[in-house]
């Protein structure tokens, strides 16, 4: 399929995140939105205010037929990205999905499969840390061979702590903290690592000090899990916390046989310290949106570069698949408190 100069973009999703994306490609060059999508009349209303000539549609397949679009951006429901992904695919579009790439380890490794069948398109699952920037050069590092061969990866988020219903209903939906929040400490591991291995068990662990009613749906507050792969030569730990009081906090640590590299050690808004007669301290910022959320513009630019001039891009369609299985193996252990298997499909 060819394209002209400009990316003519479709949006399906128009809410939390999809606004977000559609407000930094209204800031982008080369990049157009020309029709959006969403089943809330309220989001339409809002994308014509927006969005000089767009179309709108509220049925998904009657939008992924229209030829108005070269490339969709797919920001729905994750219990949607699977059949929206490969319909899109169907429909001769490249795409764009939020993570992560489908709910569960099956319906990963489908789309995954069924993308080798249009190597043609651009087919991607959006995760933000490829594009920050202390990450893409702890990438590069790594791949010059400046701590020698990766041994251990950890990696964690650390939400702010959240008091509101919205919250607690979010998270009833969530998938859990190791396929919602911990993939991508899993996907930034799997990127630093930069190899294409196997991931073999999974074990995890966490705890409800905070939120006892996340019991109720069998998931944790804060969450440790260990991934084995096949190779036996190298381990991921990833950390999740829904309870961060000091703010928004990823940070990940990799350690080789000559060397250890530590990305966003420290919590930092901006550059700068208070020192007073408590001593000195910095400003978190709260949200990974304050933290990094020029990386979502950067990976969107990307996307339209990878399209448009076949530009390398740092996106890994295989490596969201793997991610999605991880995750899901992490909460088979944590529900049952055994060992689980990385069910690669
Ligand atoms: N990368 C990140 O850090 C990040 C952060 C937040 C959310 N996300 C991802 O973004 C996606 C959307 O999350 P959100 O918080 O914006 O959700 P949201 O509920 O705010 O918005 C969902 C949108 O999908 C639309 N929709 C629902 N069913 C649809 C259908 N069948 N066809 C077409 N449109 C449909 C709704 O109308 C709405 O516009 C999720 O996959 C989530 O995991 C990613």
């Amino acid at each position: 399929m060819s394209v002209d100069k400009v990316l003519r973009m479709g949006v399906a999703g128009c809410g939390r995140m999809g606004q977000i994306h559609i407000n930094n490609m209204l800031e982008m060059r080369f990049v157009s939105v020309t029709a959006v999508c969403s089943v809330i009349k309220a989001e339409l209303d809002w994308a014509i205010k927006t969005i000089d000539g767009v179309v709108t549609f509220e049925n998904f397949d009657d939008f992924i037929a229209s030829d108005r679009f070269d490339a969709v951006l797919i920001v729905t429901p994750n219990i949607f990205h699977r059949d929206q992904v490969i319909a899109a695919m169907h429909h001769r579009k490249h795409v764009f999905c939020e993570k992560p790439i489908a709910p569960d380890a099956k319906s990963a490794w489908d789309v995954y499969y069924e993308s080798l069948k249009f190597p043609d398109l651009k087919v991607c699952c959006g995760f933000p840390r490829r594009y920050v920037t202390p990450y893409v050069e702890a990438a590069k590092k790594i791949r010059n061979g400046d701590i020698g061969k990766v041994t251990t990866l950890r990696s964690q988020t650390t939400d702010l702590r959240m008091e509101s219903d919205y919250f607690v209903d979010y998270i009833k939906t969530s998938g859990g903290i190791f396929v919602d929040c911990c993939i991508h400490d899993i996907d930034a591991c799997l990127y630093l690592l930069g190899e294409d291995k196997t991931p073999a068990t999974a074990f995890s662990t966490g705890t409800t000090n905070a939120w006892p009613v996340f019991q109720q749906f069998r998931d944790v507050d804060d969450g440790m899990g260990l991934v084995t792969f096949e190779t036996g030569d190298v381990i991921m730990n990833v950390y999740g916390s829904r309870n961060n009081p000091h703010g928004h906090h990823t940070m990940t640590e990799v350690i080789g046989t000559k060397g250890r590299i530590l990305i966003n050690g420290q919590p930092r808004l901006i550059a700068l310290d208070i020192s007073d007669e408590k001593g000195t301290r910095m400003e978190a910022p709260d949200t990974q949106m304050t933290a990094f959320g020029y990386a979502f513009k950067l990976e969107m630019e990307a996307f339209r570069d990878w399209i448009l001039y076949d530009k390398e891009a740092n996106f890994n369609l295989k490596d969201a698949a793997k991610a999605v299985s991880i995750g899901a193996a992490l909460m088979d252990s944590l529900d049952k408190l055994n060992l689980a298997k990385v069910n690669i499909y």
